[in-house]
């Protein structure tokens, strides 16, 4: 299998450090991505992305000859879609934005022969490897006799290349020998378990996993609001719950943010609105508790400015959309920040993880815990954790006042 060609469409967070760790594992490798900067980068050996060891994977993997960047697809054995699937946020439901995964299904259709496989990793709706399917045949391509599968991509940032390797993999083919080929390949550099199954079952997977979390983490943001109505701590209230032998809940926090947990359960949503109500419901939920959060603000500083005779000085504490990175994707606390500021001249924005950003000043969080009358935590950043805040209003939305551990 080594002696192989993959050819990996889409050089991004998933599709570099896959790229990178093939080329590691012998295979020749050609990385494609329409961006020609990414794709300059890469090849001078360097990374256009923040993930630990990625960096030397790549060096290696592009000095040794194995890995090489281009901007449109070449021939090759194994072709790996890892193109972005966002979605249009437009009307009540978002909806799945297909286009990058049919563009670049189209663009390897030129270069595929008998006996190879086609791989989509990008998080899809259902149905999607079969979308793959019709496209190469209607782009002419021999679609009988190649193998086709879906093959879910379940890695943290900030751990992706050990994940990549030890994490289980779903295989999920078109048919039984697709997933049988697709399986033996990533046999060859996963040491977790390969599980098979079909297309649909895999894509379902992958979208009910980041569901999963969205419709915990709504539980826990419900907590917090009817806690809040009723004079009760949430964070005391959920770890004396947690003290019951099968009860788990999630930390509540000012939202629910990021590309995966955020974006996924629309997927399920769109396709099925009338019977998935419960995993609307939690999208409903995670989102309401951002807006929920804004006029928590704006009465805190309507009581000071009534008691205080002067406006406020706020503080929001944290922009990501988890404690400790600096991404910024789907982020609440940054939606917050942002409506905030329409509303509140010379508001104090914080965020330790990134060093400018275009809508904000930012500022140091020792200045804002001195300036500000107001502060706001939106994210449990480690550097917010033991700040010195006696007798300071402190609005605590993500739990730094406790010692409660995020799960
Ligand atoms: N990042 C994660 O942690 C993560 C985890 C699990 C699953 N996923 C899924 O993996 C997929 C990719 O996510 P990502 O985070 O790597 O995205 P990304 O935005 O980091 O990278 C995608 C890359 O694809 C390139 N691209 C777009 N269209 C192309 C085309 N037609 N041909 C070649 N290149 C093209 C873009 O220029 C970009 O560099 C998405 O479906 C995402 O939901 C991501």
């Amino acid at each position: 299998m080594k002696n192989k060609t993959v050819c990996v469409v889409g050089l991004g967070y998933i599709g570099l450090p896959t790229a990178a760790l093939l080329a590691n594992n012998g295979y020749q490798v050609i990385g494609v991505d329409v961006d020609p900067k990414v794709v300059e980068t890469i090849n001078q050996g360097k990374i256009h992305i923040v993930e630990p060891d990625l960096d030397s994977f790549v060096q290696s993997a592009v000095f040794s000859g194995r890995l090489k960047a281009y901007t449109t697809p070449q021939a090759g054995d194994i072709f790996i879609l890892s193109v972005p699937t966002p979605f249009y946020n437009t009307g009540e439901i978002p909806q799945p934005n297909l286009e990058y995964v049919l563009t670049a299904t189209k663009a390897i259709a030129p270069y595929i022969t008998t006996g190879n496989l086609v791989i989509l990793e990008s998080t899809s709706p259902v149905g999607t490897t079969t979308q793959v399917y019709e496209t190469l045949k209607a782009e002419g391509v021999d679609v009988e006799n190649i193998f086709i599968a879906y093959c879910p991509e379940r890695v943290l940032p900030g751990k992706i290349m050990v994940e990549l390797i030890e994490n289980d993999r779903i295989v999920g083919g078109i048919n039984p020998a697709s997933t049988q080929e697709v399986k033996t390949f990533y046999k060859t550099f996963v040491q977790g378990k390969v599980l098979e199954t079909d297309s649909q079952t895999a894509e379902m997977s992958k979208l009910v996993e980041n569901s999963y979390r969205d419709v915990n983490i709504a539980f826990a943001n419900e907590l917090s609001l009817l806690s809040d109505a009723n004079g009760i701590n949430v964070y005391e209230l959920i770890r004396l719950a947690n003290h019951h032998p099968r009860v788990n809940i999630l930390q509540p926090g000012c939202g629910v943010g990021g590309h995966c947990i955020a974006v996924d359960p629309w997927f399920l949503v769109a396709k099925n609105p009338d019977l998935a109500r419960l995993i609307h419901t939690a999208r409903k939920v995670n989102d309401f508790k951002a807006d929920w959060v804004i006029e928590k603000v704006k009465s805190t500083a309507l009581a000071f400015e009534l008691e205080q005779h002067r406006k406020p000085k706020i503080a929001c504490m944290g922009l990501a959309f988890k404690p400790d990175i600096d991404d910024l994707r789907e982020s609440p606390a940054l939606a917050i920040a942002k409506a905030l500021q329409t509303q509140f001249e010379n508001l104090l924005v914080v965020e330790p993880n990134i060093k400018q950003h275009i809508d904000f000043n930012l500022v140091n969080y020792n200045d804002a815990v001195e300036q500000a009358d107001i502060l706001v935590f939106l994210v449990k950043h480690k550097e917010f954790i033991g700040l010195e805040l006696d007798g300071r209003l402190v609005l605590d939305f993500c739990g730094i006042l406790t010692e409660v551990e995020f799960k």
